[in-house]
C-alpha cells in the first residue's frame, strides 16, 4: 500500500493528481496528544473511496479527534495523514477536499435556507456569480430534499429538515470525502431512523466516501460498509458490519455489537481453533475461536459467548430441544417485541441468560409465562471463545 503514497506536499494542483487508486484517507501510525492525553495512539486505517465508514466507541475513545485530524482542525503529534495518497501533514481545513457536518450544526438561524447553503460559495474570492451560487444552491436543495424550502428562515424548520440543510452546506462544496460527527444526535428516534435511510441514500446518490462517527452501535451496524471499533484512541478492530458482529475478535467488541450473553472462566483446553473453558460454575463450554482473534491457551480468562438468537427455549422437560448444551432455568422476564420475544431467563449456574425467540417458534409451542420452568439450550458451533479484554 505504501507504493499508492507519496510525502509530496498537498496542495489544490495535487488534489487533482491524486493517485486515483490510492485509499480516499490513509493514516500510518498516527498520534495525537494533548499534553499527557493521548486522544489518538498510533492508528492506522485507510478508507477506500465511495465507502461509508464509521468510527464507534465510547465517550472519550478518540474519534471526533480522528474526525479532526482528516479535517485538518488538528495536527498528528506523529505519523501521518494521507488524503488520495498525498501527505495532508500541515495543510488546513479549507485546503482539503473534506467538508465536516458538526453534531451541533450551527445554521445562521437569521438567514434563509438559501443563504445559510450558499454561505461557503459566497465567501470565495474571487466570488463566484450570482446565477452560478443560485443553481447550485438549487441543486443541492433537490440533493437533500428540500427544495421549495428555499425562502424559509431556519426558525421556520422541523429538526430534521435544519439536519439537511446543515448536510446540504457542506455538500455545496463537491468535497471528496464528508465527515459526519454525530450528526443525528439531536433527533428523536423515529426521525434519527429516517434521517438514517436518507444518509444512506444521499451518500450512494452522490457517491462520495463518508466517515461517520457515532457511539450508538445500532446506527453504525444499520449504515456503514466498514465499522472501526475504538477504545483508549487504538483500534480494536475494523470490519463490516457482518465481520463485528459474527467474528468478534475479543469480549470488548463483542459486547459493543449487539447483545450478547458471556459466560465468563479460564481456558482448560484448546484443540485448533476450538476452545474449552470452564465457567464459574465448574461446568465446562465449548466455543470456536473467532478469525483473525488472537490464539488462547490453558489458563487465559476467556468467555464463551453465545447470542440470545441462537439459543433456543423449550418446556421444562429437555428432550424437547436440540441442543448440546442445555440448561434448566426459569422465566424472569417476557417482552414481546413483535417478530420476536425477549425472554430473561434465571439460571443455575449460568446466570440470567437473555434470550431472543423467533415468532414463527412461539406460534408453534405458544411462550412461556414468568415464573415457568424451561429448557435453553445451544450448539457448540454457534458459541464462540472470546479472549476477556
Ligand atoms: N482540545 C483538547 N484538549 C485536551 N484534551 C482533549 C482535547 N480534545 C480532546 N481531548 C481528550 O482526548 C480524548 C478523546 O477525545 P474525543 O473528543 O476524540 O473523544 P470522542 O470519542 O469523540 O468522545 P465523545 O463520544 O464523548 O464525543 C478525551 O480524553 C478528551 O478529553
Ligand atoms: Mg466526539
Amino acid at each position: 500500500m505504501s507504493g499508492q503514497r507519496t510525502d509530496r506536499p498537498f496542495s489544490e494542483s495535487s488534489a487533482d493528481s491524486a493517485r486515483a487508486d490510492a485509499p480516499d484517507i490513509e493514516f500510518v501510525e498516527a498520534t495525537k496528544r494533548f499534553g499527557e492525553v493521548v486522544a489518538v495512539d498510533r492508528v492506522s486505517l485507510s478508507i477506500e473511496k465511495g465507502a461509508f465508514f464509521s468510527f464507534l466507541g465510547p465517550s472519550g475513545c478518540g474519534k471526533t479527534t480522528s474526525l479532526r485530524l482528516i479535517a485538518g482542525f488538528e495536527q498528528p503529534s506523529e505519523g501521518a495523514v494521507y488524503i488520495g495518497g498525498i501527505s495532508v501533514v500541515g495543510v488546513p481545513p479549507h485546503k482539503r477536499p473534506v467538508n465536516m457536518v458538526f453534531q451541533h450544526y450551527a445554521l445562521f438561524p437569521h438567514m434563509t435556507v438559501s443563504d445559510n447553503i450558499g454561505y461557503g460559495l459566497r465567501q470565495r474570492a474571487p466570488k463566484p456569480p450570482r446565477a452560478e451560487i443560485a443553481a447550485r444552491v438549487d441543486e443541492t436543495l433537490e440533493m437533500v430534499r428540500l427544495s421549495g424550502y428555499g425562502k424559509r428562515r431556519i426558525w421556520e424548520l422541523s429538526g430534521g429538515e435544519q439536519q439537511r440543510v446543515a448536510l446540504a452546506r457542506a455538500l455545496i462544496n463537491q468535497p471528496t470525502v464528508l465527515l459526519l460527527d454525530e450528526p443525528l444526535a439531536a433527533l428523536d428516534r423515529k426521525l434519527r431512523r429516517e434521517m438514517q435511510i436518507e444518509l444512506q441514500t444521499l451518500q450512494r446518490d452522490v457517491g462520495i466516501t463518508f466517515v461517520l462517527v457515532t457511539h450508538d452501535q445500532e446506527e453504525a451496524l444499520s449504515m456503514s460498509d466498514r465499522i472501526c471499533i475504538m477504545r483508549d484512541g487504538g483500534i480494536v478492530q475494523t470490519g463490516s458490519p457482518r465481520d463485528l458482529y459474527d467474528e468478534p475478535i475479543n469480549r470488548y467488541v463483542a459486547d459493543f455489537v449487539g447483545k450478547t450473553n458471556f459466560f465468563t472462566g479460564e481456558v482448560v483446553e484448546t484443540d485448533g481453533s476450538k476452545v474449552s473453558v470452564r465457567t464459574g460454575s465448574g461446568a465446562v463450554l465449548k466455543g470456536r475461536k473467532a478469525t483473525g482473534a488472537r490464539p488462547l491457551a490453558p489458563g487465559n480468562h476467556a468467555s464463551i459467548a453465545v447470542r440470545p438468537e441462537l439459543i433456543v427455549v423449550g418446556p421444562a422437560q429437555a428432550s424437547s430441544i436440540e441442543a448440546d448444551v442445555t440448561v434448566a432455568g426459569q422465566v424472569k422476564n417476557r417482552i414481546f417485541l413483535g417478530e420476536h420475544t425477549e425472554y430473561l431467563i434465571a439460571t443455575e449456574g449460568f446466570g440470567d441468560v437473555l434470550v431472543l425467540s423467533p415468532k414463527i417458534v412461539e406460534s408453534r409451542q405458544g411462550s412461556f409465562s414468568p415464573g415457568e420452568a424451561v429448557t435453553i439450550g445451544w450448539k457448540n458451533e454457534t458459541a464462540l471463545a472470546l479472549e476477556d479484554s
